[in-house]
């Protein structure tokens, strides 16, 4: 009986059996890798409904972060500024302006203002930013030099792969825990002078985990 199939297709199953999970793992860390936002939020930069702008306020004026962002010691999540806190001046400056009209009626209504997230983790991966301000990361490190931008966009991935890159090895990410605000500082110069282990004023050593537990509970 003539054959159907060629005498080598016998060996297909074969093949499947052993490379076809290499090749499935390999298409999931092709997606993972290539996917995964490292490749595509940095920049992310959406239009407020406010035009509040970082680097007049944060830049320009010099305030603080924690003026506008005070739980962000004190609570896992930053939050952003009610109506109130800009009310302390905007009841006093620029009263009329039609581009604070949302502010003002909030301040009235207690409606929220509609901010747009820009940083956002999914679900199931834990965040909170107590013990990176308590260790001395700065804001900038993971934001950039938000006091230099108009509207405020992604600088890093926020990506597994970028979380871990710094908890391997945090020493070069350190800084004094009173310079956290401080964009100014620079890693490069700074950074380089600064040394987290001779410190007197820290009282033990970082140890970001890097068990899977530690950040998806
Ligand atoms: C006068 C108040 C004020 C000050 C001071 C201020 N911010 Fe903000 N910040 C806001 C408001 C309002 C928003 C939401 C609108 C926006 O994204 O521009 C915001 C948004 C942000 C976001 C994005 C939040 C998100 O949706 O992911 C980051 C990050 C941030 N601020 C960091 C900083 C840092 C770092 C500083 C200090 C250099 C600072 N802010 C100073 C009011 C302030
Ligand atoms: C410490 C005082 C202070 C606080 C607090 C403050 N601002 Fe301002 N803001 C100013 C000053 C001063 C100017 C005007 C600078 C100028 O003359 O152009 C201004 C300008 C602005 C403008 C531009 C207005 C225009 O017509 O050009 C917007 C929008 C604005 N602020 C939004 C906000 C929001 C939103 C908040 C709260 C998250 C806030 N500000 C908190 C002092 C403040
Ligand atoms: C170790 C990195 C890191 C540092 C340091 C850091 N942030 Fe964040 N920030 C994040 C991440 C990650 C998110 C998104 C959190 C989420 O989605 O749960 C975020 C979110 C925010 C938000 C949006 C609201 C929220 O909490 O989700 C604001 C505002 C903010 N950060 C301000 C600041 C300010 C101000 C500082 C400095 C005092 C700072 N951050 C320092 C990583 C950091
Ligand atoms: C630039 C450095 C840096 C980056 C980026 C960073 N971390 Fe950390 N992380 C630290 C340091 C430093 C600590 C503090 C460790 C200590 O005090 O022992 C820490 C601690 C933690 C902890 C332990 C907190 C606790 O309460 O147990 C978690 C969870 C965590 N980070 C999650 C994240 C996640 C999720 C990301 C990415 C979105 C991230 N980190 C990005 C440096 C970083
Ligand atoms: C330092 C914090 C941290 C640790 C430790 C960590 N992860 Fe993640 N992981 C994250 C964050 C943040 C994300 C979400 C990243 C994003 O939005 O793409 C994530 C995403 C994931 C995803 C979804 C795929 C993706 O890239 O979005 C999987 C699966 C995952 N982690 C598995 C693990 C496993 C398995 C371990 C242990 C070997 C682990 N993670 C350890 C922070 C961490």
């Amino acid at each position: 009986m003539p054959a159907i199939f060629p005498r080598w297709t016998n060996n297909i199953p074969l093949a499947v059996a052993v490379l076809g999970p290499f090749a499935l793992a390999g298409l999931v860390g092709f997606v993972w890798y290539y996917f995964s936002p490292k490749y595509t939020d940095v920049g992310y930069r959406p239009i407020q409904p406010v035009p509040f702008s970082h680097k007049l306020h944060a830049g320009d004026m010099g305030m603080d972060c924690r003026y506008c962002h005070n739980t962000v010691e004190r609570a896992a999540v930053a939050a952003v500024p009610p109506a109130a806190t800009c009310m302390n001046c905007h009841s006093l400056v620029k009263t009329d302006s039609p581009r604070l009209k949302l502010v003002r009626d909030s301040f009235e209504t207690g409606e929220t203002i509609p901010w747009v997230r820009v940083h956002q983790l999914p679900d199931f991966a834990f965040f909170d930013h107590r013990p990176h301000l308590a260790a001395g990361v700065g804001c900038s490190t993971c934001h950039g030099r938000i006091d230099q931008m108009t509207i405020v966009e992604m600088a890093q991935p926020l990506s597994m792969g970028w979380c871990l890159d710094c908890h391997r090895d945090p020493e070069p990410n350190l800084r004094p825990v009173d310079q956290i605000t401080n964009m100014a500082w620079d890693p490069a110069t700074d950074g380089k002078a600064y040394d987290a282990a001779k410190d007197p004023k820290r009282k033990r050593d970082v140890n970001p985990p890097e068990h899977c537990s530690g950040c998806h509970r």
